[in-house]
């Protein structure tokens, strides 16, 4: 295709890499339902940051917090991003991560160096906070940085910017799971694959 000169079309902000997915926001934004979703829908692998950190460490999230602080969680966090972009073995995979992976700069750092897709899932405040408080009854979903609504309105404020520099934002307010996944496949172009290839983390 010819393109005339001055009629250039703007860059896309989605990297090339097509086999590999980042899902970023805010707590109770559906990250790992969605992710989940979306790797049934394409046979991908799905994982979630935070399990491979509690795996690694053989406690929860909220004990890491109790017991080493943020500044100690945010390490093994930033570690655990950077392993899961080394592994070059395996698969298509769909990662979803904590809701502060991506507004910590190294951490967006090396996923934009390493070409992948990410992608925001948004929501208002009071919407996140609802889901999160339905959480914490249902399931017990015990979130260290959750705090009161003010608190949790506070940090969405500050964190926002650092989301909308995803590659794509998807706006989940009112939205199944399924519509959700959906949306992000076609707005990555994404592809099924008829054969997955089981990853594991190397120890
Ligand atoms: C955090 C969100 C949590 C978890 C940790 C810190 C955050 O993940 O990583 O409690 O800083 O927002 P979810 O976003 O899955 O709740």
């Amino acid at each position: 295709m010819r393109v005339r000169a001055g009629s250039a079309r703007p860059r896309s902000k989605v990297p090339a890499v097509q086999n590999a997915v980042f899902l970023v926001g805010f707590m109770g934004a559906g990250k790992t339902s969605v992710g989940r979703a979306l790797g049934e829908r394409l046979n991908w692998h799905f994982e979630d940051l935070d399990d491979r950190i509690e795996r690694r460490e053989g406690r929860s999230v909220p004990e890491i917090f109790r017991e080493c602080g943020e500044q100690e969680f945010r390490r093994m966090e930033s570690a655990a991003l950077r392993d899961v972009l080394s592994e070059s073995r395996g698969g298509a995979r769909i990662v979803a991560l904590g809701g502060g992976a991506f507004v910590h700069h190294q951490n967006a750092a090396f996923l934009s160096a390493s070409g992948v897709p990410t992608v925001f899932l948004d929501a208002t405040a009071d919407e996140l906070w609802e889901r999160c408080s339905k959480q914490a009854l249902d399931s017990g979903a015990n979130r260290p940085l959750l705090g009161s609504p003010d608190q949790f309105r506070n940090l969405y404020d500050t964190r926002r910017e650092g989301y909308a520099k995803a590659s794509v934002t998807v706006l989940t307010g009112n939205r199944s799971v399924e519509t959700i996944a959906a949306e992000i496949e076609k707005k990555l172009g994404l592809r099924r694959i008829s054969i997955r290839v089981e990853q594991g983390e190397v120890e």
